[in-house]
């Protein structure tokens, strides 16, 4: 199937931005700024345990969002991934079509762009790199970039510590929620092993980035999403009805609560509402990697957290089900 690349299109150098990409007045970020002098909870994991816990589950009620700092993953890894990353997209485009996807008949692993499903919807200006990253029996590696040879062993290690942080957010947000050793979140997401999806985001210099967005506003379906940008700054979160720009901090993980983790703590945890912007002059990349659960897991509300004071908030279905719900945006 032949498919306009935003990377293309921005090649082209054009002036002005083609009529499908200009969002509607209300989205646009020239009239939905970001406020000023907000900036998004910083949590660095040397502090004592305690204190960890308390500003992280401060953090996700809140904000839904955190940064975390002190977490142990070599700068250098990260800095490989990303290196790899860039390498992709910038082969030529012929070699970067080999590796396409195709959603429209199920196959959602590889290199894609998002289309529109009606005439209504504005397209995002960004392309990507989706891969299921973990457990190794649901890997792909047919599907996974072949070039820059060193894609996959960056990747695999980096995967190992994508595993290792997914356990202590999750050990945190339990401890918050006050549940029981061995009866925290990571039980409840199942009894197989939780799947990790890498998705690279990459968003090419757009000739008027205030009337376009990179993400629209969404909130992620995952349990936790953990992402490490480039330095070009775009991400956005709302809170209390208002959007805040995220800085880039170098080497931070920028976690977000996603909607198994608001439906599992009944609420208590925010899924949080984010969205990107793009650059006139530079390209935005992020690494996203999504930790969601095996995918017949039923997922609802802890019995633990809810009682006659606090009635669950959210219906219990598995994530394959949650899933087709939110991609076919039907109600929950
Ligand atoms: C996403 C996303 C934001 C970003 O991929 O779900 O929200 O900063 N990305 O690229
Ligand atoms: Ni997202």
């Amino acid at each position: 199937m032949e498919v306009e690349r935003v990377q293309a299109l921005s090649s082209l150098g054009l002036m002005e931005l083609p009529e499908k990409f200009i969002r509607p007045v209300n989205e646009r970020p020239e009239s939905s700024k970001a406020v000023e002098g907000v900036t998004v909870p910083v949590v660095s994991l040397s502090q004592p345990q305690e204190v960890v816990v308390k500003e992280v589950s401060v953090a996700a009620a809140e904000w839904g969002f955190f940064l975390i700092t002190d977490h142990g993953i070599p700068a250098a890894l990260i800095q490989r991934l990303k290196e790899v990353g860039e390498m992709f997209f910038m082969l030529p485009q012929q070699e970067k079509e080999s590796n396409a996807n195709d959603p429209t008949v199920g196959k959602f692993e590889g290199y894609g762009t998002k289309m529109t499903k009606n005439h209504e919807e504005k397209l995002e200006w960004i392309d990507y790199f989706f891969h299921v990253m973990h457990p190794l029996s649901k890997v792909h590696h047919e599907f996974w970039p072949q070039n820059p040879p060193s894609y996959r062993e960056v990747t695999e290690e980096y995967n190992k510590e994508m595993l290792r942080i997914t356990d202590v957010v999750l050990q945190l947000l339990s401890e918050g929620l006050g549940l029981e050793e061995g009866k925290g979140l990571k039980s409840s997401l199942g009894e197989e092993e939780i799947e990790l999806e890498m998705k690279i985001n990459m968003y090419p210099p757009c000739p008027q980035p205030e009337l376009a967005l990179g993400v629209e506003a969404h909130t992620d379906m995952s349990a936790i999403t953990i992402l490490v940008p480039n330095e070009v700054a775009g991400l956005q979160v709302s809170k209390d009805n208002q959007w805040v720009a995220v800085d880039y901090l170098p080497n931070a993980l920028f976690i977000h609560i996603g909607d198994q983790i608001e439906v599992l703590s009944n609420g208590k945890y925010k899924s949080v509402l984010h969205r990107s912007l793009v650059n006139k002059e530079k390209t935005r990349m992020s690494w996203a990697v999504f930790c969601v659960p095996p995918h017949e897991t039923m997922i609802g509300p802890i019995p633990k957290l809810v009682g006659d004071h606090n009635l669950p908030k959210f219906s219990t279905k598995t994530y394959a089900e949650y899933r087709h719900r939110k991609f076919n945006k039907l109600p929950q």
